[in-house]
């Protein structure tokens, strides 16, 4: 059986989904998360693209140890410069340089010719050679190039110094038999092609993914690319955990191996899905809340009489376990931080103790304490650890409605040690919540999307409010949690205010970047 190596780019390609801006601590959280689930590669980010990427990529290459970490970079000097700047404390660097190659790439948005192209992509990979051992090139769009054009690309960059060749299919065009014999010509056709990794990087745009990739690996390529949840631009990048769980269950088929521990499959899917403000649908594939639930009579008959009868996958394996510890207010710091651990966090002792009494609160208010709301009180916690003086804190809102009146709200927000207050009007108590919160922030914001829903199924629930908010072009989630609806989602839109004042000044301190598909 052949290894096939994991090359995990949630922090690079599925950051750049709308609205899911991580900043540097979210994102070494996920990383140290994603090197517990033992993922060969971690694109950390594009440093180059501001300061804040900058910042996060250094610090993961800094702390993070096991996988190799990798920046991104167009074929560009100062981006070269600029990845190897946060990537060279790392224990294993690896720059990707990445560089169009089908016609229409090169003629529209470079307004140059094959010759001329291949030029430059050789140039700046033998100037990422000459700073860091170990290389990664991708000739964008490479599923809509010419077939012996690519195939000289890669005989060229391989010929220049490159150790991983990765094949994208960047708009999600590929489908899975054809993009196989595209990874067949290339291993037949390139000399010394044998001397690196090939690797593949699908999008989702007509659901192909996971199929495109595993076609792929049947083919020769011996890297996957991919991210959790399958988040990414548009329709997402291929799923991380259909890859790895569709090699493990059908080993018999494909006769490869990687060396995830799938166990924190679970833990990964939820840290990323929180942390990034996008919930998983419930009928996804291995981490969907539906995945290893059954309904039908029929189905609950058999899986009572075996498991494999309705299960091909065990739920063990993705870290679903069925004796799942159970906090309540009698639980102490001891079985808090273990399950906090569980979850995903790693949080120091400082913030322990401020989880720890909100979790007393909430576990005084519910008979259990479920891992759902456990990590929205610890993620509330991140967020008010990052809050310096100049974020908006909620302090309290007032409501007035009635049956025949429009309801109004006093909110009182914190910033700099200074209250502010104002009232507003609204078509109902949210709207005039959110209204008066735009009043005390001087700015109002478009609210593009609005969810509240309990996180557990019972009557005292915690209600997690989800915000959208958009300003200026640029978009922020915000989250907020409590047992009444309506705190939850003033906390929701304070946060989702801060995100976005924190984008806008993040993207005015960035150079101006083209983001890749
Ligand atoms: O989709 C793509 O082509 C990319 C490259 C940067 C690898 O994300
Ligand atoms: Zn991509």
């Amino acid at each position: 059986m052949e290894k096939i190596f994991v090359f995990d780019t949630t922090l690079r390609d599925g950051e750049q989904v709308p609205g899911a801006c991580l900043n540097p601590r979210e994102k070494l959280e996920i990383a140290l998360q994603l090197a517990r689930l033992g993922v060969d590669a971690i694109e950390a980010g594009f440093p180059i693209s501001s300061p804040g990427d900058f910042e996060a990529v250094k610090a993961i290459a800094e702390r993070v140890k096991g996988p190799t970490i990798v920046a991104l970079a167009r074929a560009v000097r100062q981006d070269i410069e600029t990845a190897w700047n946060t990537i060279k404390g790392a224990e294993k660097p690896r720059i990707h340089v990445f560089l169009p190659s089908s016609d229409i790439h090169i003629q529209k948005k470079f307004g140059t010719d094959r010759k001329k192209q291949l030029e430059r992509g050789l140039e700046a990979l033998e100037y990422a050679k000459s700073l860091c051992p170990e290389i990664e090139y991708s000739p964008e769009d490479a599923s809509r190039t010419d077939l012996e054009y690519l195939a000289k690309v890669v005989e060229q960059v391989i010929a220049a110094g490159a150790t991983v060749v990765n094949i994208p299919d960047t708009v999600g065009y590929a489908v899975p038999e054809q993009f196989g014999q595209l990874i067949a010509y290339l291993k037949r056709e390139v000399s010394d092609i044998d001397k690196i990794v090939l690797s593949v990087h699908c999008h989702n745009d007509l659901g192909l993914a996971t199929a495109n990739t595993l076609a792929a690996i049947e083919n020769g390529a011996r890297q996957v690319e991919c991210t959790m949840n399958g988040l990414g631009e548009r329709a997402g990048n291929a799923s991380l955990e259909e890859i790895v769980m569709a090699i493990k269950t059908r080993k018999d088929y494909f006769r490869f191996f990687t060396t995830v521990n799938t166990r924190e499959i679970m833990k990964t899917s939820k840290l990323v899905s929180r942390l990034m403000g996008m919930p998983v649908q419930a009928n996804k594939a291995i981490v969907g809340s539906n995945a290893f639930s059954h309904s039908s009579g029929i189905h609950q008959d058999g899986i009572l009489k075996d498991r494999a009868t309705y299960e091909a996958i065990r739920p063990e394996d993705v870290g679903i376990s069925e004796h799942a510890m159970v906090l309540t207010a009698r639980s102490g710091r001891h079985a808090l931080r273990q399950k906090i651990s569980e979850i995903g966090y790693d949080l120091p002792e400082q913030e322990l103790e401020a989880v720890y009494s909100q979790f007393l609160s909430v576990a005084d208010k519910k008979k259990r304490v479920y891992d759902e709301d456990l990590a929205v009180i610890v993620q509330d916690a991140i967020f008010a650890h990052l809050d310096h003086s100049k974020l908006y804190g909620l302090e309290s809102y007032k409501l007035t409605t009635g049956n025949g009146e429009v309801p109004e709200a006093r909110v009182r927000l914190r910033r700099e040690e200074v209250i502010l207050e104002a009232t507003a009007q609204g078509d109902g108590p949210i709207d005039a919540i959110f209204k008066a919160i735009d009043k005390v922030a001087g700015v109002y914001h478009k609210l593009e999307d609005f969810q509240v829903k309990a996180v557990t199924e019972t009557k005292e629930a915690m209600g997690i409010a989800t915000v959208r908010v958009s300003r200026e072009g640029f978009r922020a989630v915000g989250r907020g949690s409590s047992t009444d609806i309506l705190k939850a989602s003033a906390k929701a839109y304070v946060q989702a205010i801060n995100r976005l004042d924190w984008l806008l000044q993040r993207s005015s301190e960035a150079d101006p970047v083209e983001h890749s598909a």
